[in-house]
């Protein structure tokens, strides 16, 4: 039986590589839903569009921003494209760091992204990690992840993470960033961050990559063997 899995948490702590490692494993589509109120936040930018939920000019941008996932040939990995374009490598970047919380915030905004992550995900075999995955997305997921890590930990794996993009940040810099986005994330009315009441829970500053991937994974395994009996 296709089982979906949700994985939530804070930004930085490594659920969107624990989440494309658990797919790859399981041979399931992987969706990072972050990346789509990125390439959102992208075309506000590029648009100016004011970030006000019942500005008219925000309604129409929405209605003219087509987002769909496009496998990458060298990571072998879904990425998002933004009107057909590939912003991979452009919502990536420190700007669209610092403004997509206020974005991900306004109602109107998670309305249609939630819409569209349940349609790409109606189908089950999935690993999708966000926010609001376990809690608003797919509530009924069968395997629910929430991880976590201080925020000091967060900021030197995202500087790692950014140093291999060629992009250079201070560990304070990133810290602001992650400590503005997690208050953001945690404090909206529509989607916040929290944890699902029956998701399983990993501090990733215990545990390697491979050794989270490997903990979803066995979840993972042990609720298709159930489900399957
Ligand atoms: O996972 P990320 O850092 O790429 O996410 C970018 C932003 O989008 C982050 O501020 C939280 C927000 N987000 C959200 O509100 N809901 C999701 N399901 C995924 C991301």
């Amino acid at each position: 039986m296709p089982i979906t899995i949700a994985i939530d948490g804070h930004s930085g702590c490594g659920k969107s590589t624990t989440a494309k490692g658990v797919a790859q494993k399981l041979g399931f589509l992987y969706i990072d839903s972050g990346a789509m109120y990125r390439a959102v936040t992208l075309y506000f930018l590029r648009h100016h569009i004011p970030f006000e939920n019942d500005n008219p000019l925000l309604i129409n941008a929405l209605s003219e921003i087509h987002l769909d996932f496009e496998v990458c040939s060298t990571t072998g990995l879904p990425e998002v494209t933004l009107n057909g374009e590939k912003v991979e490598s452009e919502i990536r970047k420190p700007e669209i760091a610092a403004n997509v919380s206020p974005v991900a915030a306004l109602p109107i905004v998670r309305k249609a992204m939630v819409k569209q992550q349940q349609q790409i995900g109606k189908n089950g075999n999935i690993v999708m990690d966000g926010r609001d995955i376990g809690t608003v997305v797919f509530p009924t997921a069968e395997l629910k992840v929430f991880m976590t890590a201080s925020v000091e930990v967060r900021a030197e794996r995202r500087q790692k993470e950014l140093a291999t993009k060629g992009i250079s940040q201070t560990l304070s810099e990133i810290i602001d960033n992650l400590s503005t986005r997690d208050k953001i994330d945690s404090s909206r009315s529509e989607g916040p961050l929290k944890k699902a009441d029956e998701a399983r829970e990993i501090d990733t500053g215990l545990h390697s990559i491979e050794e989270q991937i490997e903990i979803v994974y066995q979840w993972a395994k042990e609720i298709m063997q159930v489900s399957v009996c």
